[in-house]
């Protein structure tokens, strides 16, 4: 494929272009009207980055700062993508890349390409299409989202406007018996994995979220549970538990979820190789690598950094996914050479949303997914199996 002109992911023509990526094109030409700018002015986004002060400038404030806000003084944040910045690439040229094959098959499911949405709460904040919003804008870019159970639109709503079955994000309540129900709603449903997150017993420090006074709106998968009504993540005083999350999961937590689910359950949150270790032995299918996208625990490594060492002691006995910091195509083909199976984004698409709702999350996906597709074609790798440890400049 020959893209000629950088305005073809702002097309029209994006989508088609793109899913044709996995297999050789006729080069094609983009007219110059695909690099016009937009009516207020402003030009159109052509890299993750370009839609963060866009969606700054149309969130409220307090929508803005929940979502982009990091944990205490945001070290963890900052690490997360300057970590992929100081990784270095080491390419093969003259392979022939004129044939890609991006296409990824995890716990049965296939996946064009291996990039997913990761769960984040409250999407209203964003936009008043929220979660909805995303669940067609994955759909048009043909990627699949992970719903949190923290959402603004119920887990059924959401599957119906989905294309690709998406994964629901479980954090334990205290009510197992509500708990357990949520699960058996998210399985019949057709939700086709469940990502327990692991690393958020409670909330940690966010100041910013603090300052800004942000009140979740309405959260419809937790109705019914007498402590949802008006529970905060933050709570005040020398109080640190909060009503809406549970702080006594263990790894036992795991195996009790096994027998009533048929579910795979992912383990999200890890980052610790000996937590990967145990999360394998209580019957987990996948580990997610990730830090919450630093939102919760401050000074923690960069995800990328953890996760060497995390798929070097998994050694392929599940899959293992990242996310945090994801930013470029380079990022994605990185996060595969240090052995993950998939990525995820989070405030990326969450800024798309904020920008332009479901077109603007369906833009981000396919940004990235370009990115991805040239980074495997200017290193030389031409299938998902073939980006290997070599792909890393050590
Ligand atoms: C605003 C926001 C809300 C989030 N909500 C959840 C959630 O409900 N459940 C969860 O497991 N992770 C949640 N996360 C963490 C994401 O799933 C993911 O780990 C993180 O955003 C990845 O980092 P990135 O934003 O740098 O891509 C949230 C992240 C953000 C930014």
């Amino acid at each position: 494929m020959v893209i000629t002109r950088r305005g073809v992911l702002v097309s029209g023509g994006a989508i088609a272009a793109l899913s044709a990526l996995p297999v050789a094109a006729e080069p094609q030409t983009v007219s110059p009207a695909a690099d016009v700018a937009k009516s207020d002015g402003s030009a159109e986004p052509v890299c993750l980055t370009d839609f963060e002060p866009l969606a700054k400038k149309k969130m409220t404030p307090m929508g803005w700062e929940y979502m982009s806000a990091g944990a205490a003084d945001e070290i963890s944040l900052r690490w997360n993508t300057e970590a992929y910045q100081r990784i270095r690439l080491r390419p093969r040229v003259l392979v022939d890349v004129s044939r890609l094959d991006t296409r990824i098959t995890l716990f049965g499911q296939e996946h064009a390409f291996p990039i997913l949405l990761a769960p984040v709460a409250s999407q209203k904040l964003a936009h008043p299409g929220g979660e909805l919003a995303t669940a067609r804008g994955a759909a048009a870019a043909d990627t699949t989202m992970v719903l949190s159970s923290f959402s603004n639109t119920s887990l059924e709503d959401v599957f119906a406007a989905a294309k690709s079955p998406p994964w629901f994000q479980l954090y334990m309540q205290r009510d197992r018996g509500f708990t357990r129900e949520l699960v058996q709603r998210a399985e019949s449903a057709g939700y086709r994995a469940l990502c327990l997150t692991v690393d958020f017993p409670l909330s940690g420090v966010r100041n910013r979220e603090a300052r800004a006074n942000v009140k979740l709106p309405p959260l419809p998968n937790l109705q019914g549970m007498k402590e949802s009504k008006g529970a905060s993540l933050l709570p005040s005083g020398l109080d640190i538990y909060t009503p809406i999350l549970d702080p006594t999961v263990t790894w036992k937590t795991i195996e009790w979820m096994r027998s009533f689910t048929k579910l795979p359950i992912l383990a999200k949150g890890v980052l610790n190789p000996d937590d990967a270790e145990l999360a394998i032995k209580a019957g987990t299918s996948g580990i997610m690598v990730s830090n919450h996208g630093a939102r919760n625990l401050d000074t923690v490594p960069a995800t990328i950094d953890a996760l060497a060492l995390v798929t070097e002691r998994v050694a392929g006995r599940v899959p293992v996914l990242v996310d945090g910091g994801i930013r470029r195509g380079t990022d994605v083909l990185k996060a595969l050479a240090l052995g993950a199976n998939a990525v995820l984004i989070g405030r990326p698409y969450v800024w798309g949303l904020g920008v332009e709702g479901d077109t603007g999350v369906a833009k981000v996906v396919n940004i990235l997914r370009r990115e991805f597709a040239m980074a495997m074609a200017l290193t030389g790798r031409t299938t998902i199996a073939s980006i290997d440890r070599t792909v890393i400049w050590s």
